[in-house]
């Protein structure tokens, strides 16, 4: 049973996982579930918005680009483990979901799935993305964590709901 939950009211418990561990965004059909480290939430055009990293390399990337819908889990400390496998191994080479032994569930409000395992997990509808810039973005920034001219590409994800366990 997921109870939905105000997304800013768990907002520091979830995003003090990002300088941590990780959380998951997970994508595709069958659903693949890559640790991500960058996000972040807020208002725009008058809705919540997360934003989530992605780098074109990335398996999650190409799902990313076929589906219209995602969503962002949280796992409770004890996942470390699975939260390593997420963010070392590619979806191109290893099923996830039975390498971390996760259960799928479908979203509540959103054609994609998540893992029922979350403590808090949020639905989220694609209204826009775009790679970074090289050209405005900060140089330095650049050198460091784009060497290989690897740009991200930027998703912004409206928040259809937010749930906890
Ligand atoms: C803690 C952590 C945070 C990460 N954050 C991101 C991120 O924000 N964006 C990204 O593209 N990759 C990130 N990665 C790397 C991906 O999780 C990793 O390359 C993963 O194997 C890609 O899986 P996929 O090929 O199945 O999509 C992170 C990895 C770790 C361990």
């Amino acid at each position: 049973m997921r109870e939905r939950i105000e997304l800013f009211d768990v907002i520091h418990e979830t995003f003090a996982k990002l300088d941590g561990d990780g959380i998951l965004q997970v994508a595709g059909d069958p659903p693949n579930p890559m640790t991500i480290g960058w996000a972040t939430a807020g208002y725009i055009w008058g809705k919540q918005i997360i934003t989530v990293l992605v780098r074109p390399v990335r398996h999650t990337f190409s799902l990313m680009e076929s589906v219209k819908d995602f969503s962002v889990c949280i796992l409770p400390d004890e996942y470390r483990k699975s939260l390593h496998i997420c963010g070392t191994r590619s979806g191109r080479d290893i099923n996830k979901i039975e390498a971390c032994n996760f259960t799928l569930e479908k979203c509540l409000g959103a054609d994609a799935h998540f893992i029922s395992e979350a403590s808090v997990h949020i639905e989220c509808r694609i209204v826009h993305k775009h790679f970074l810039d090289p050209e405005t973005l900060d140089a330095l920034i650049a050198k460091r964590y784009y060497p290989k001219r690897d740009f991200h590409m930027v998703y912004y994800g409206e928040v259809l709901g937010a749930y906890k366990k």
